[in-house]
């Protein structure tokens, strides 16, 4: 097979990695990727650029395309590369309006019997600040559509949260926020689980918590995500079947119904609530930087899992869950998610690479004079494994510790609380 990865990022750079272990892959090309991938795998066009992608894919003819990101879903890359016979994992656009729209994925999750916070979608200013003011504290308000990640404010500070409502209906997120959901807060801890799945089939890949905000402690802004580790303990087998079948099979089985079946990754962002898991955000694709502590877990061949998911026959026998765990920690650049500045060398990736249990992901990095240097917000994601959590960790920051450059940013407490 040869395959071809849509982005940039870590998320899309553990992917290559992962499927070009797999026996029936000769070849595995990043659109655009980084400096973690090869020279003659990067094919140099942009992720949003679907015109040139597919221009490229009608001319090379991938067996497979693996999309990391949403923007290029929501946009119809899928529909596009599907209506020129080929395969790709990935929703098309209106199956991809369950990340797209928020106010989509909720009336769904209503109409399932999905268990989500409960809220109002508005969009009407006048409507949404009456609602907002009879709402109790805290209250989260959204922006609808695609925002990248910083459509969201919770607080329990009523006028903030006017202030943002205005905002986005002023038009600060665009189209984006010109829809709003405004919906209760839910206590507990956060769980990223994902499922591959063909439209009725499905897969689950091994279940993971994300570190989001920059500083230690869950305190600071909120950021892509700062680091993952795979599985949380409170992500045993009994509450997997819970998501299984309380969130994820209503939900394909209700985009079925709609004649829009949902295929590809299906990533269910929960909070563990005292009356069980309910959805904070559904998002239809992998998550970055889950994935680099996901896919290390498994075996077999994932482009098999992969392809038969996209073909419409799904084999859930194509990879299994290795046993012990992943870690994987975040370098940033000084001032992410704020202003950070770039260009600066990367000493010590190779000695990383070497260690025993440990892998280093590329993300935003580019190479300039032939040295590797820093080029994004989030850097690197530098994965641990071991047969324990603490294994893992104690890998993934030992070899974190070897990578340097000017500024760097990491946050010392991921895997607490897994
Ligand atoms: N880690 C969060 C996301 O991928 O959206």
């Amino acid at each position: 097979m040869r395959v071809l990865v849509v982005g940039s990022g870590g998320r899309e750079h553990a992917l290559a990695w992962r499927l070009g272990r797999d026996p029936e892959v000769e070849r595995v090309w990043v659109a655009p990727g980084n400096a973690g991938i090869p020279d003659e795998d990067r094919v140099p066009i942009a992720a949003g650029d679907l015109e040139a992608l597919l221009a490229w894919a009608r001319r090379h003819r991938p067996d497979l395309t693996v999309v990391g990101p949403e923007a290029p879903l929501a946009a119809g890359l899928a529909d596009r590369f599907r209506e020129a016979g080929l395969s790709v994992l990935g929703p098309g656009r209106e199956a991809a309006r369950l990340e797209a729209s928020k106010a989509f994925a909720k009336a769904l999750m209503r109409e399932a019997g999905v268990p989500t916070a409960a809220f109002g979608s508005f969009d009407d200013e006048a409507k949404a600040l009456a609602y907002l003011e009879a709402h109790p504290l805290p209250v989260v308000v959204k922006a609808s559509g695609l925002a990248a990640g910083k459509g969201v404010l919770v607080t329990d500070d009523r006028e903030e949260a006017r202030a943002f409502l205005r905002g986005l209906f002023a038009g600060r997120f665009g189209e984006a926020g010109r829809t709003v959901v405004i919906e209760a807060y839910l206590e507990g801890p956060e769980l990223s689980v994902f499922a591959v799945t063909d439209g009725e089939r499905l897969f689950l890949l091994p279940p993971a918590r994300d570190y989001k905000r920059a500083q230690d402690g869950g305190r600071g802004p909120n950021t892509g995500g700062m680091g993952a580790c795979s599985p949380p303990a409170d992500a045993g087998d009994g509450r997997l079947e819970e998501v299984e079948h309380g969130i994820l099979r209503p939900t394909l089985a209700a985009m079925r119904a709609r004649g829009t079946p949902f295929t590809g990754v299906l990533y269910a962002g929960l909070k563990l609530t005292p009356e069980g898991p309910k959805v904070l955000e559904f998002n239809v694709r992998l998550g970055d930087p889950e994935t680099q502590a996901v896919l290390p877990r498994l075996e077999g061949s994932l482009a098999r899992l992969f392809a038969s998911a996209a073909a419409g026959s799904l084999d859930p026998g194509a990879v299994r869950v290795r046993p012990g765990a992943a870690l994987s920690v975040v370098l940033a650049s000084g001032g992410y998610p704020g202003r950070y500045r770039s260009g600066f060398p990367i000493e010590g990736l190779a000695e990383a690479e070497a260690m025993e249990g440990v892998l280093v992901f590329h993300a935003g990095t580019a190479r300039r004079n032939g040295r590797v240097v820093t080029a994004g917000g989030r850097v690197l994601a530098v994965t641990g494994l071991g047969g324990t959590l603490e294994e893992a960790r104690a890998r993934a920051y030992a070899a974190a510790e070897r990578v340097r450059f000017e500024g760097r940013h990491l946050r010392r407490d991921i895997g607490e609380g897994c």
